[in-house]
């Protein structure tokens, strides 16, 4: 480019930019006509609370307690989830639960209390409800849980349009964590998390909320038990929470506190108490089973909003090859299409994707796509013209498209809210396969629509099917980017049954991982921002969704050196493994930062694909058990406080202790551990749990200790699988599970369990069951000796 065509090009940026902010201006007004004529302005309204009790009805797994302004339905189901709804709130429909309602469980049963209140007991959870419709929750040793006071209500008796709060109580331990993607974390502190999908528009650290993805779920860990609730209203809302103080043996202690106030739909939630394992698996259980990515989605992935051409992204592969650093795919951001329209081609700068994403796969390496929902809103614009037809945009309440303003400029957005539009999405994904692509990122789908004030979305009276029920904006809005995921997953696996599908997105709610993962969005390049990374993804896995991964870097500027390594080491053991940076950010290829870097980089790349076969059993034990990848410290021992506080390493499966760095300067170490033997992977030094141990964490590695017994696959030096062991503390035993990789497809894989133990002096390995004899079918590599 000479410096005639650099100036014109960057004029021609400074007016398309400046066209774009016109957009968005006239876009916000239009937005706001559109509520004040289409949404009912709520005048003064009376707070109503349930009354008296005055009767109950049982019905099966429980029944309905019925209030003088009121009634409360309480169901235990057979998957040990507790129910229950207020005034007539049914658990169906629901876009969180999976498929149809568990059934009740008939040996729980609804019973007076010797106060005048009811309850219902059940071999997980006893709930109790008192004369004016206090819930408390105990475990069946009649500990105490969670306390709900009665509910508040503004507005009308019946319909989703009332609003309501209720406050609860949790023991003076208890600790929060969960409600969705946040950055502050993983531990949610003192504070109010609003739950609305919000783009935060721009980079985002800690202090920023909400994100992308909220979700109405907490899990609330304390000594006397692990519980999670999930409320399941779909409408904008917010969480106040307050953790609580002991008082130090005086018997004064002050409960934690959770005010929970939300802008409509029913007040119902469900309830799962148990071990962090087991409420894991009942949760996924109601809310569905974790899809699995293909492998190569397990392995190393590089994305640039601006590669700009076929020739950078072949220049940048080939980086990668030459310098022998394992990559499995590269992200082809926005700058791909054609004036930034979803499902297009630019064709002057990219003529022949096919042709490159054979190349690729040739290497070994997937291309992978950017979907954004906006729809360029012009004539001739065949997705448009094709969406007008099955009448598949978003309208008014006067009947009218809704336009918007994104990426392609005016835009109008699918409502993935009603089965026929999801359909005609989905169908659109061949055009994409055709390409050549292999996997789907889905961004901008809160939705986003640039404004210049207000809320970044569409207007809350849009109108949307909410699958066939119909509905405004209001309620619609948190599920945009779920049902969009339902779209292009159903789409995919249709279009190409014999492959899982690759689909993750920035927006969800409860349920997206049935079809989707995420990623952490334009998380702020800094050490801040690194941190909120981890407590991101680490948040996702306790609300089901158990892959995800934050732009290795960070999304803007440019990190330093060793700001980056940190990333990336930390990187390589999150589920979604990826480099990623915005337009005009500096670059994150591990070369542009020195030889140094590069050295480090691939110690990790190449201990990433080590454990692939790790990560692949990690994938499938999540779909079949909900357990993530990526587990807090607390996981397997949540009545350790100090665990419960340790936000600054995580459990990889059951195996692996990992402890970024995530501090400037830093090659030495705290870490906390969880009880019993644990050693350091690359020194071998051992150390004893509970308690907090010094490890050496320099720059070329971060710390990750193995669990003493512990056994899982790798690859092998020769590519195969291999089955690392560490051996148990002396008298002790262990084992782990190893699920095969069956191919990308749909096959039931092979799971297998194998047993470590002592014997004569020698750490002996068996596979369990009568038909295998004990025998283990790879090559076994003892270590920890
Ligand atoms: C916002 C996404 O979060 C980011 O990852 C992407 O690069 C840009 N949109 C452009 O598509």
């Amino acid at each position: 480019m000479n410096g005639r065509d650099l100036v014109r090009s960057m004029k021609a940026v400074s007016w398309a930019r400046t066209a774009q902010r016109l957009r968005a201006v006239r876009a916000s007004w239009r937005r706001r006509r559109a509520d004040s004529a289409g949404l009912v302005r709520r005048g003064p309204q009376r707070a109503r609370v349930p009354g008296a009790v005055v009767g109950a009805d049982p019905a099966p797994g429980g029944g309905t307690v019925r209030f003088a302004r009121s009634g409360l339905r309480i169901m235990v189901t057979v998957s040990g989830a507790v129910f229950w709804g207020w005034d007539g709130a049914d658990p169906l429909p629901s876009y969180g639960v999976a498929g149809t309602c568990p059934a009740p469980d008939p040996r729980a049963v609804l019973e007076p209390d010797k106060d005048g209140g009811w309850r219902v007991v059940s071999e997980r959870a006893t709930v109790a409800v008192s004369r004016h419709g206090a819930v408390t929750l105990c475990t069946p040793g009649g500990v105490l849980l969670r306390r709900d006071l009665p509910p508040r209500w503004w507005g009308p008796e019946s319909g989703a349009e009332a609003r309501w709060v209720q406050r609860s109580q949790v023991p003076a331990d208890a600790r929060f964590f969960g409600l969705g993607g946040r950055a502050s974390g993983p531990r949610l502190r003192e504070g109010t998390y609003v739950l609305w999908n919000t783009d935060p528009g721009g980079s985002f650290g800690p202090q920023d909320d909400p994100l992308s993805l909220t979700m109405p779920v907490q899990v609330v860990v304390a000594d006397a038990g692990t519980h999670l609730v999930f409320h399941d209203s779909t409408w904008n809302g917010a969480v106040t929470l307050r953790e609580g103080r002991e008082g130090a043996g005086s018997g004064h202690d002050r409960p934690g506190t959770c005010e929970l106030r939300m802008e409509g739909g029913p007040l119902r939630c469900w309830v799962v108490v148990g071990t962090p394992a087991r409420v894991l698996h009942t949760w996924t259980q109601l809310t569905g089973a974790p899809a699995v990515p293909p492998s190569w989605a397990l392995g190393h992935h590089h994305a640039r909003w601006g590669f700009g051409s076929e020739q950078e992204v072949r220049r940048v592969v080939a980086g990668y090859k030459e310098r022998d650093l394992p990559l499995d795919a590269v992200h082809l951001d926005i700058d791909h299409l054609a004036a930034h329209q979803v499902f297009t081609v630019d064709r002057e700068r990219f003529p022949s994707l096919p042709r490159l994403a054979e190349e690729l796969r040739e290497d070994g390496v997937r291309l992978v796509s950017i979907v954004d929902p906006a729809v360029r809103a012009e004539r001739g614009n065949a997705v448009y013209d094709a969406g007008r037809a099955v009448d598949a945009f978003v309208r008014d309440a006067a009947g009218r498209l809704v336009r918007g303003v994104v990426w392609p400029g005016e835009s109008a957005f699918p409502d993935f809210t009603a089965e026929g539009v999801r359909k005609w999405w989905g169908g659109l994904y061949e055009e994409r396969l055709a390409q050549g692509f292999s996997g789907f990122w889905h961004d901008m789908n809160e939705p986003v629509s640039f404004s210049a004030f207000g809320d970044p979305s569409l207007p809350l009276s849009a109108r949307h099917a909410l699958e066939g029920r119909g509905g405004d904006h209001r309620e619609a809005h948190n599920v945009y980017g779920l049902c969009m995921a339902r779209a292009g997953f159903e789409g995919l696996r249709e279009l190409q049954p014999q492959e899982r599908p690759f689909v993750f997105s920035r927006s969800g709610w409860v349920g997206m991982q049935r079809y989707a993962g995420s990623w952490s969005g334009d998380v702020a390049t800094g050490w801040p921002g690194l941190r909120a990374s981890l407590s991101l993804v680490i948040g996702l896995g306790l609300c089901g969704v158990p892959y995800s991964g934050p732009d290795v870097g960070g999304f803007d500027g440019d990190p330093s050196p060793e700001l980056y390594l940190r990333w990336f080491q930390l990187g390589a053991y999150m589920p979604l493994f990826r480099t990623h940076s915005a337009l005009r950010a500096g670059r994150r290829e591990p070369w542009t930062f020195g030889d140094e870097v590069v050295g480090h980089a691939r110690v990790a790349l190449d201990e990433r694909r080590r454990l692939l076969p790790y990560f692949m059993t990690l994938a499938h034990l999540a779909r079949r058990t909900g357990a993530p990848y990526v587990r807090p410290l607390w996981w397997g021992a949540p009545e350790d406080r100090g665990l419960r506080d340790c936000e600054d390493a995580f459990l990889l499966g059951e195996c692996l202790l990992v402890a970024p760095v995530l501090d400037a300067g830093v090659v030495r170490r705290p870490v906390r551990l969880p009880r019993g033997r644990w050693y350091d992977t690359v020194t071998g030094e051992r150390f004893e749990g509970p308690g907090v141990v010094s490890v050496d964490a320099p720059l070329s590695r971060v710390p990750v200790l193995a669990r003493a017994g512990a056994l899982f696959p790798v690859r092998g030096a020769d590519g195969g699988v291999a089955l690392e062991v560490w051996a148990p503390a002396p008298g002790d035993t262990g084992g782990g599970v190893v699920v095969a990789d069956a191919g990308d497809g749909w096959e039931e894989p092979e799971t297998t369990r194998y047993r470590v133990r002592w014997a004569q002096g020698r750490v002996v390995v068996e596979a369990d069951g009568e038909e295998s004899g004990g025998a283990v079918p790879y090559p076994v590599r003892v270590r920890g000796l």
